[in-house]
């Protein structure tokens, strides 16, 4: 059953897209997914009245607001405390636009005013000091100083602070990696002025949110929890019918540095070092750097009663990325983030057979690996592990390819992503 149109499930994987929808375009996270590939997914189960949409790696909400879209109820988790900031403030769309444009051009005022009494700017870590020009510094610095004078808690307050968070990026010199990093000294071309900016994102905001109200009838019917994908005791065993997820892939992107500018700029992290007891502790295994912080032991790992489906399969990659490891300077640790990677996927399916009722569909978008060139088969053993915790179909669709046309790339290995579709 192919309902989804072709072409919106080809693009499911990307979320450039999302920057022409609203509410989904307020702050741009390259890791998310297509909002309207889910909207269309969603659509294909109706009546959706007395369904609940999972998404057990809400990011930035994507599944949330899709389902906010198609007036269906919808749950998310989320382990990383930004991320759960900024989805949470997305899903205020339904408030009052006048109450968001008056506590938008409150701050507005204090930090001009701020601005001409030449208030003492407040010490920055090293990142933003080295990536944000010491002018537009002090004018976010007024800008959060505003925010916080005239924070009360509100929604109106919380989107306030997603529109300031989302012009960060925007207002500094450094460039970003393809995904999300920042790199100090890469240069790019256009730098915003931070007071231009707000303006621009509240415009839009407040646009987008006269646009969402007049699409859908009443309040967000999304929940967003702060919790573990791995374990959420928070949901109701049995109460989900359809899970829309994207999973971290295993291939060494870092979720907890991607948001590292943003989370320096209010001062929830200081340094990089600090970036794993604040974010990235709490997350699935899957970049070398989690690995080697945890010190994980590979023997251990791979005797996990969790891994029995793919023993043979995964202790034979480990053992070789083991190997490959001494024959590279950076001696990363793949070899152990693949093995815990997989321990916390199979913790994921279990919890979500918990939480799923009889008949439940899931859809991941996953896509595959293959560190120091060692090929993971990933939509492979996650097709087992799903199995082995009680699903009972599991079929997977190519998308497309990857690793094709990178001219820097590190291996030549053919990778891919696609759609993991689980029945139980
Ligand atoms: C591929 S992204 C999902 C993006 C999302 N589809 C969106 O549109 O923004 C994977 C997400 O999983 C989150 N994550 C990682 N480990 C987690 C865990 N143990 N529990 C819940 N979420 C986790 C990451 O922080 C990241 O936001």
């Amino acid at each position: 059953m192919t309902i989804v149109p072709h072409s919106l499930e080809s693009r499911s994987g990307s979320f450039i897209d999302n920057m022409r929808l609203p509410v989904h375009r307020w702050f741009r996270f390259s890791a998310g997914f297509s909002a309207q590939w889910v909207e269309s997914l969603l659509s294909e189960h109706a009546p959706l009245n007395d369904k609940v949409v999972l998404d057990p790696f809400a990011g930035s909400g994507t599944t949330l607001l899709a389902s906010d879209v198609v007036s269906v109820r919808s749950i998310g988790v989320e382990a990383h405390p930004f991320l759960v900031k900024i989805a949470r403030a997305k899903l205020w769309w339904w408030i009052s636009v006048e109450e968001f444009l008056d506590a938008a051009f409150k701050v507005l005022n204090t930090a001009k005013q701020l601005l001409k009494t030449g208030q003492e700017r407040e010490s920055y870590p090293d990142l933003i000091m080295r990536t944000i020009s010491l002018q537009n510094l002090s004018k976010l610095d007024a800008l959060k100083k505003a925010w916080e004078t005239h924070h009360d808690l509100s929604p109106s307050s919380h989107l306030v602070w997603l529109a300031i968070t989302s012009i960060i990026r925007q207002s500094s010199f450094s460039g970003t990696a393809q995904w999300q990093y920042v790199l100090p000294k890469k240069r790019k071309k256009t730098v915003l002025d931070p007071l231009e900016a707000y303006m621009r994102q509240i415009e839009m905001m407040s646009q987008d949110m006269r646009q969402m109200q007049f699409l859908v009838n009443g309040t967000s019917k999304a929940i967003l929890y702060h919790s573990d994908a791995r374990s959420f005791p928070e949901v109701r065993t049995n109460s989900v019918h359809i899970v829309v997820t994207s999973p971290p892939y295993a291939n060494n992107f870092d979720y907890a540095d991607a948001l590292r500018l943003e989370m320096s700029f209010w001062g929830e992290v200081r340094s990089w070092g600090e970036l794993h007891e604040a974010v990235r502790k709490y997350l699935i295994v899957s970049s070398s750097q989690h690995a080697s912080r945890e010190k994980l032991i590979l023997d251990q790992l791979l005797s996990s009663e969790l891994l029995n489906p793919i023993k043979g399969e995964i202790s034979e990659v480990c053992k070789r990325l083991a190997e490959e490891r001494l024959r590279h300077g950076g001696r990363k640790h793949y070899h152990t983030m693949i093995a815990a990677y997989f321990i916390d996927m199979a913790r994921v399916w279990r919890e979500l057979r918990r939480v799923c009722s009889t008949p439940c569909d899931l859809y991941f978008v996953i896509g595959d690996s293959a560190p120091y060139g060692v090929y993971v088969p990933v939509h492979r053993w996650l097709k087992k592990l799903a199995l082995s915790s009680g699903f009972d179909i599991a079929e997977y669709r190519k998308l497309r390819d990857r690793n094709v046309k990178w001219k820097n790339r590190k291996h030549r290995v053919p990778l891919q992503e696609g759609i993991l579709h689980i029945k139980g």
